[in-house]
């Protein structure tokens, strides 16, 4: 991996590997820390509860100093670029940047400058959402034991979703099948690529992984909002527990949450036995780890043999 994690598109089967087995080595308890002193800072220009809270966690655990950054109160607010920004804190020291923003392909004018800082996306508009996607991989790792012959059903706010987006990349990559669910307005044209678009009632019946996504109503259009209709979409696309007691019995349920309970899914789901969505939370802090790690690793601040002990 390189020093900088934005998209999925860099990662290869092999990379996402060593991650899966570096944030299962963590996960059993091992240790590691950088060479020196290092430092890190997440931008958050989003809200953000699981991906803000697990980067800081796991930036502790590796022994990093966290800087705080609040976006209202920098100056971003004066009209300092993101690019800007991102210099000003690589010129005082930080090594790696954490950084969630609304628009899509944000980082593409932070790689174009070349910094030696490392930057890992947290979450741009609906574009990718890479540390999401690899933690997933890591929970779906850990039940089966691999990815090929494995169906994944992923359902819901498609069009909207930097989840589905990343999650369909490497699901594909890593030998599963994928097939969509939801309003069929949702499932973008370049969806079709990575899988079919079926009826939730007929892909309820096939599925190894059910991925419920959230109906993100800030980024749905005024028009959309007004028409939609949270018992109308539960009845229609979401989780219902009639149709959760249709899904084969090993098969798990999994959301990156936050869930809008009732209507992506039943509430009860959300604890139910086939639920991995708050193991995937606690997976999420051991994968941020790895990632970690590697970039740190890249930028010849975590000693490689002691990495490579652990992949
Ligand atoms: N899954 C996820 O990205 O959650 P947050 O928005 O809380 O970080």
């Amino acid at each position: 991996m390189q020093h900088d994690l934005v998209s999925v598109e860099s990662l290869s089967a092999a990379d996402v590997m060593n991650l899966i087995h570096l944030a299962h080595a963590f996960k059993a308890g091992a240790s590691l820390t950088p060479v020196r002193p290092t430092y890190a800072m997440n931008l958050f220009f989003e809200n953000s509860t699981r991906t803000h809270t697990s980067f800081e966690m796991a930036e502790k655990r590796l022994g990093m100093q966290v800087l705080s950054f609040d976006a209202g109160h920098s100056s971003v607010t004066k009209g300092e670029s993101l690019l800007d920004t991102l210099k000003t804190i690589q010129a005082i020291g930080v090594d790696i940047a954490v950084v969630r923003h609304p628009e899509n392909g944000f980082y593409q004018a932070v790689l174009d400058a070349q910094l030696t800082m490392g930057l890992a996306n947290a979450g741009d508009g609906s574009g990718q959402h890479p540390s999401q996607s690899l933690l997933d991989m890591m929970t779906i790792y850990e039940e089966f034991g691999r990815f090929e012959g494995l169906t994944v059903g992923i359902v819901g706010d498609l069009a909207h979703s930097r989840v589905a987006r990343s999650n369909m990349m490497l699901l594909t990559r890593l030998g599963a099948r994928v097939i969509f669910g939801g309003p069929a307005a949702w499932y973008p044209a370049d969806f079709a690529t990575y899988g079919p678009h079926v009826e939730i009632d007929a892909l309820v019946a096939q599925v190894d992984v059910m991925m419920l996504l959230r109906v993100q109503h800030e980024r749905l259009t005024a028009e959309t909002e007004t028409t939609f209709e949270a018992g109308n979409y539960h009845n229609d696309y979401g989780l219902t527990c009639e149709r959760a007691a249709r899904l084969n019995p090993n098969a798990i349920i999994m959301h990156p949450a936050p869930v809008n309970r009732g209507v992506e899914m039943a509430s009860e789901l959300v604890e139910c036995a086939q639920s991995r969505i708050f193991p995937q939370m606690t997976n999420g802090m051991y994968m941020r780890m790895a990632i970690l790690t590697e970039m740190l690793l890249a930028q010849g601040l975590m000693n490689p043999t002691d990495v490579e002990a652990l992949r």
